[in-house]
């Protein structure tokens, strides 16, 4: 039997290492990687900027928790702020995306008094309880019911359902701007000012769950901030550190004014390899101009993919794309996968995912472009 517990299916190949946008198997046969392990590996595997400063960092002190000041924590938290949309002063670090998504849910439960939490269906926010019961897929809430009483359902892009759902009960509005396990799928520039106004209105938080859309993803540095719509928290994971575990709650300062030691904390968050690996992904995405290379590379990606038969529709922003494909999705990425692309999949059946690393350059992804029609025929003509 396998020691490891059953979690995610995995892909039928053993990854010995990565390097940029491709990953390489025990026996040497090279992936182009659009996929970055689930939209991780921001910088590309290994990027070498990453490596050394996770290296150098060990070398000198492994791990302190945030009982001890350490300089590279607060530099790379000054970074991390100084990229922030305005209005998000400060930040608190943990380990995963959905410890980050409980974090900021009791921050708006502390900063309103209220518990209620208006959610939609479709929105992916983590397996640990507290983030699983403001997700809306009803698959990964099954195992795990009864969850968190007071969470209230409406559908993602109808102002009217949160109009009517959002009450002064309402602690928070918690979304992903994007919703990327349901199929990535957004909404118009208004939903997300009327859903602002709505918790400006009520007195309840409005939470973006960024951690797949967050960190240069959309070709900005965060989904927040476009269009002028600011949320009071930001959830972040994923990209981040590059592929060192580590979260982040951005949050306003209204709500940070009213947080007193001993509240939030985790002793793995902000440790030193994990605050090296950020400062050394971020200062990677402005040096290499990654959110430029993502708006560009997307942008003549998007063109190309859109015109391959078999694509019905490309969707997204930047390198969070939806493929909805006129076959079978799982059987495509098989496909793709025996042809050297490694892409993923979504809950909504016909659509592909692409999540690569943002040094991912126009030439890199051709091998891509070649072969997705191909590969679409080939499960067609099953
Ligand atoms: C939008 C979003 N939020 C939260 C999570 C949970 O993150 P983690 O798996 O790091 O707990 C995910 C994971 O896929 C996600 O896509």
């Amino acid at each position: 039997m396998d020691a490891l517990l059953k979690t995610y299916k995995r892909l039928p190949v053993e990854l010995e290492r990565g390097e940029g946008v491709y990953v390489f198997d025990s026996a040497g046969r090279r992936y182009l990687d659009l996929y970055a392990g689930h939209a991780v590996t921001s910088t590309g595997h290994c990027h070498p900027r990453v490596v050394r400063a996770i290296q150098d960092q060990a070398a000198k002190l492994i791990f302190y928790s945030n009982a001890a000041g350490l300089r590279l924590r607060e530099q790379a938290a000054s970074l991390l702020i100084r990229h922030a949309p305005r209005g998000l002063t400060q930040v608190l670090f943990a380990n995963s995306g959905a410890e980050a998504n409980e974090n900021a849910l009791k921050m708006a439960r502390r900063h309103t008094g209220r518990t209620e939490v208006v959610a939609m269906a479709g929105g992916f926010h983590g397996r640990t309880a507290g983030a699983m019961s403001v997700t809306g897929i009803e698959k990964y809430r099954r195992p795990s019911a009864p969850l968190l009483p007071g969470v209230t359902f409406v559908p993602f892009g109808d102002l009217a359902a949160a109009e009517a759902a959002v009450s002064d009960r309402t602690a928070a509005v918690i979304l992903e701007p994007i919703q990327s396990m349901a199929g990535v799928k957004t909404a118009p520039a208004e939903y997300f000012a009327g859903l602002r106004k709505l918790c400006d209105r009520s007195g309840a938080l409005l939470i973006y769950d960024e951690v797949q859309t967050g960190i240069g993803r959309t070709g900005t540095m965060f989904f927040a901030g476009r269009d002028g719509v600011l949320p009071d928290l930001v959830t972040l994971a994923k990209g981040i550190a590059s592929g060192v575990p580590l979260s982040a709650v951005l949050v306003s300062a209204p709500v940070a004014e009213k947080i007193g030691y001993g509240e939030f904390g985790t002793t793995f968050g902000a440790g030193p390899l994990a605050m090296a690996a950020l400062k050394a992904t971020l200062e990677t995405i402005e040096d290499e101009r990654l959110l430029e290379n993502v708006t560009r590379t997307s942008l003549g990606l998007t063109e190309r993919l859109a015109r391959i038969p078999g694509v019905i529709e490309v969707r997204g922003l930047g390198f969070l794309l939806g493929l909805k494909v006129a076959a079978d999705a799982a059987k495509v990425q098989e496909e793709l996968f025996r042809r050297g692309v490694i892409v993923g999949t979504a809950d909504e059946p016909g659509v592909l995912r692409l999540l690569p690393p943002l040094t991912l350059k126009p030439h890199d992804a051709e091998p891509f472009v070649d072969i997705l029609g191909p590969a679409i025929e080939a499960v067609t003509a099953r």
